[in-house]
């Protein structure tokens, strides 16, 4: 089967009942469905679990299954690989990027580690394998703050690539963490003019902020956190409208969780669109995941000798998230 496209593009045979087929091969191949809060309704919908890039990972790192198979970016699926090397794992479309894990290319990110020893590498999870292999811990957004919180006040730390998590991080515990310039294209586009009109139109709603967000956003904020985290903030509280400051995928889950409350999604600054979306995340629909389970394509590959740099990092966040 040809995936030089990026997934299996093989004809469906017309009137095929795709949920209930992705069921039927997932039982029978003895596969599990990870998604993450920002894939596409359908696809939360028939997962086996969704959660943030923590929970993801975690998740995987305890799997039994033969085959993960990974709705969401490439960074997520490699890093379900590297944790479970023995298992198949699936990207149902390996054209998922991220703009953030790209906006930090590994030789580059050699080179800024090599340019200063003695400081500890943090890195985000929204990286590729090669630059986990260059990282001491990995963090995510739910954990970066209390792992950071976990080293001497003294350690020389290098964060990347997130900038403005990055800063968001130096500002809550007082470091001056060395920033790698990376950012994601998605949350750097919301626009505060447009989040404080909706403020306006709506008083009292509470503003949700992702920490990959810019600062005059975080700062309008009354809650900044991972996707987990703001998502548990509106279940939580009294509150009944929240302006929604990240991908616009958690809205499906909020509004599951909390159908008397009303969400609203921050608009980007470009265009006229109501809300914000990575286009990345989009990309995996029922009639690619039905394809990738039939076929068991397109599949992550890491060289052992990859995986086994890039593991070291991981397992002490998981170890550290405990
Ligand atoms: P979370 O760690 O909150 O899941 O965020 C991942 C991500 O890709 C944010 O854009
Ligand atoms: Fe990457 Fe941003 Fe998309 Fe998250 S929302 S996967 S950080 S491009």
């Amino acid at each position: 089967m040809n995936v030089d496209n990026g997934y299996v593009d093989a004809p469906i045979m017309e009137g095929t009942d795709l949920k209930k087929e992705i069921l039927r091969l997932k039982q029978e191949k003895n596969a599990v469905i990870l998604a993450h809060y920002y894939q596409r309704p359908e696809i939360q919908d028939i997962a086996d679990f969704i959660g943030d890039s923590l929970a993801l990972a975690q998740i995987a790192s305890k799997s039994t299954a033969d085959i993960i198979v990974m709705c969401g970016v490439q960074f997520m699926g490699e890093t379900a690989k590297v944790l479970c090397m023995d298992k198949k794992v699936i990207v149902p479309d390996m054209n998922a990027e991220c703009s953030l894990a790209d906006s930090c290319p590994a030789d580059e990110f050699e080179k800024f580690v090599k340019a200063h020893p003695g400081y500890t590498v943090i890195s985000y999870v929204n990286t590729t394998a090669a630059v986990k292999a260059f990282t001491d811990i990995v963090v995510t957004s739910s954990n970066a703050r209390q792992i950071v919180d976990s080293l001497p006040a003294d350690e020389k730390i290098i964060f990347g690539p997130d900038r403005n998590l990055g800063n968001y991080i130096n500002m809550q515990t007082g470091r001056n963490m060395l920033l790698w310039d990376g950012a994601c294209h998605v949350h750097e586009q919301f626009s505060i003019e447009k989040i404080l009109k909706l403020k306006e139109e709506n008083p009292g709603a509470k503003v949700l902020v992702h920490p990959e967000c810019r600062r005059p956003v975080q700062m309008v904020a009354d809650k900044v956190g991972s996707t987990k985290a703001l998502l548990d903030y509106a279940v939580n509280s009294d509150c009944d409208t929240f302006i929604v400051a990240t991908e616009s995928g958690i809205l499906h889950e909020m509004e599951k969780k909390c159908p008397d409350k009303k969400f609203i999604p921050a608009p980007p600054e470009d265009g006229t669109c109501s809300c914000n979306e990575c286009s990345f995340m989009k990309l995996v629909t029922l009639e690619k995941l039905y394809n990738s389970l039939k076929y068991e394509l397109p599949v992550v590959e890491v060289s052992a000798e990859l995986a086994e740099k890039a593991i070291r990092p991981i397992k002490r966040m998981l170890e550290m998230s405990k």
